[in-house]
């Protein structure tokens, strides 16, 4: 029980078993118990904001989430979320465009203000002042829950419409052309040529800082002319420009997805620092842990928790999930084919997919099976990019020097590349 008093003082009173686990923890954690109540109570006011759907009928659904943050949840040393957050204080928020948006994954990184799997990821001082996509379920999911209009149609269509400047630019340019999973036309593919339309929107808005994600292909065989040529098209509008491939399990998404981040500073921020990995292999999210409270939820179509039938494919897909991993990628033109249940006699669900991909479950996708299937096999995890959300907030912390001591990493050098 705590009581606040008017001295400031506020005087809790647990079990000595209690006391004793939040001390030991606390040591390990290398916290004080002041600053982890006080970070503490400011994600559980976070949390409060985005209780989950599952939360609220926790007796229903056998959830397993808890509003309050428990022992748990204490922070070890360096992985605590606000500590990942640079403090910034910042008069107003930094404006982003966002190209190629889907159903919002990416935005709500860099939004912040969700909770995932117990967890908060605070709010970012990001605001999206325009995004575009030109698939109309998608569209339908992303008003609904980013809370503001998209321009809906062709990107080149909108190219005239975006704003003629921005802080951030981000844009996930369609994969297809480059994915091992697709006919592999590459760059001058219909869809991954879209990438020049990224191009064209940096061009327009001079982003102090742009991100585009892509798939790991990106980086293999004749892609690599890709890669060249996309980095070279980026940079020659004055860029310093750099990649990396990232396993988003390292970052606390219950999946093996690999993926290419593409980040070009102008010279007006500090250079990009990729996110460190917060989790070992040890460490990584299972699928049971990220699904396993849903095993005995009833079939539910607004809450998206509605699977597909489709037999057992001999292409890809036919896998099952291994309970103690976490999940196998998350596709987005699976056609009916998404991964089957690690113990039950079926596929996964889209709220179990949407789950593997860290979507809170208060994110409804606003869509049938198959349209929400590639909404969320299409998406950035919103736990990933909320952590490379943090580093892109860094690049506008003043005083770059000071950056450097405290990061005590020489920056770009984790880069798998870079070029300007
Ligand atoms: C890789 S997904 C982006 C996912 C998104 N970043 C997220 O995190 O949810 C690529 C998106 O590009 C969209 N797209 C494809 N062709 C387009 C076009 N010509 N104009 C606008 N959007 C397009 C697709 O509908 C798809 O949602």
């Amino acid at each position: 029980m705590a009581n606040p008093t008017s001295s400031g003082r506020i005087v809790i009173e647990i079990d000595p078993e209690q006391k004793r686990e939040l001390y030991s923890a606390l040591a390990l954690s290398g916290s004080t118990l002041k600053d982890w109540f006080i970070k503490s109570a400011a994600e559980y006011c976070a949390e409060r904001r985005q209780l989950s759907l599952f939360n609220h009928n926790s007796s229903d659904t056998g959830a397993q989430y808890e509003a309050a943050p428990d022992l748990e949840q204490i922070p070890r040393r360096g992985s605590h979320l606000l500590d990942r957050m640079p403090q910034l204080s910042l008069k107003k928020s930094l404006t982003v465009v966002s190209m190629f948006s889907g159903c919002g994954g990416m935005d709500l990184g860099f939004t912040g203000g969700f909770e995932f799997m117990g967890r908060s990821y605070p709010q970012l001082p990001f605001s999206i002042i325009w995004s575009n996509d030109n698939n109309k379920a998608a569209c339908k999911t992303y008003t609904h829950n980013l809370g503001h209009d998209i321009a809906c149609g062709d990107v080149w269509d909108f190219i005239d419409k975006l704003p003629g400047e921005a802080d951030v630019l981000v844009g996930g340019f369609p994969c297809q052309d480059i994915s091992i999973n697709g006919k592999r036309a590459g760059i001058n593919g219909p869809r991954t040529g879209l990438y020049r339309a990224m191009v064209e929107g940096v061009k327009r808005t001079r982003p102090k800082v742009f991100v585009a994600e892509n798939v790991k292909g990106l980086l293999i065989g004749d892609n690599r002319e890709a890669l060249a040529q996309v980095l070279s098209d980026f940079g020659s509008l004055g860029y310093a420009v750099g990649y990396k491939l990232y396993r988003v399990a390292d970052y606390g998404v219950p999946q093996m997805r690999e993926r290419v981040i593409i980040v070009g500073t102008s010279s007006e921020v500090n250079p990009f620092t990729p996110p460190e990995p917060e989790r070992s292999s040890s460490e990584w999210i299972t699928a049971e842990e990220a699904i396993g409270d849903l095993e005995t939820v009833q079939e539910n179509r607004d809450l998206n928790h509605i699977w597909s039938r489709a037999n057992p494919s001999p292409e890809q897909g036919n896998r099952r999930l291994t309970a103690a991993r976490p999940s196998h990628t998350i596709r987005a033109e699976c056609h009916g084919n998404i991964q089957f249940h690690y113990s039950l006699p079926r596929r996964i669900s889209m709220r179990e997919a949407a789950r593997i991909q860290s979507f809170p479950d208060s994110f409804i996708f606003q869509s049938g099976l198959r349209e929400t299937e590639r909404q969320v096999g299409n998406a950035v995890p919103p736990v990933f990019a909320w952590h490379v959300a943090c580093s892109v907030l860094r690049c506008f912390q003043r005083s770059p020097r000071k950056h450097v001591a405290q990061t005590d990493q020489p920056l770009n050098n984790s880069f798998d590349g870079i070029q300007s």
